[in-house]
């Protein structure tokens, strides 16, 4: 090989090596891209329960936690007088799921809170399990706030 061959040869690598380290960004770049639009799928407490298990577990945490005061049936008013219906026939459905899993984890005046108490999966199937009580329209027009 003379020396102009050899520069050749060389030039083609750096070449080759800049094409890879573009392409390798390119990559890097689109797997943090699909990252972040999925991040928020990754970081929703029901990802990878059914509904049927969200219910399941969201009636074990309402008869073990809320029924006292919220009622069987959460027509309300039981130990605590003050406590609200949550199966539709009064305030309950008219916030969204953000700031019903706020109140159960923060509390109210009375209310306890729950944050310490249960996972976020606990509280968004609890959530679920109070929702089944709701009318068709009134689970439609709460979601689509
Ligand atoms: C000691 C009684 C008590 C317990 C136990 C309790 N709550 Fe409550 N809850 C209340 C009261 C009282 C309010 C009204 C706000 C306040 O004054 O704290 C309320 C309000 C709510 C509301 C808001 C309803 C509305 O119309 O705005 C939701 C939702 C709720 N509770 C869910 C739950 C869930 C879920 C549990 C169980 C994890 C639970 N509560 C346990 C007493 C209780």
């Amino acid at each position: 090989m003379n020396k102009k061959s050899i520069r050749l040869s060389q030039r083609r690598r750096k070449q080759k090596l800049a094409k890879i380290k573009s392409t390798v960004f390119m990559i890097a770049g689109s797997a943090l891209i699909i990252l972040a639009l999925n991040l928020d799928g990754l970081t929703d407490p029901a990802r990878g329960y059914s509904q049927a298990e969200l219910r399941e577990i969201g009636q074990a945490v309402f008869q073990a936690n809320c029924q006292v005061c919220h009622g069987e049936q959460g027509e309300g008013h039981q130990q605590v007088e003050q406590a609200p219906a949550l199966n539709g026939s009064e305030h309950a459905w008219h916030h969204p799921d953000r700031q019903l899993s706020e109140l159960i984890s923060d509390g109210g005046e009375i209310m306890p809170p729950f944050g310490k108490v249960l996972t976020d999966t606990e509280i968004i199937a609890v959530i679920r399990y109070f929702q089944g009580w709701w009318a068709p329209d009134q689970l439609a027009m709460q979601q689509s706030r």
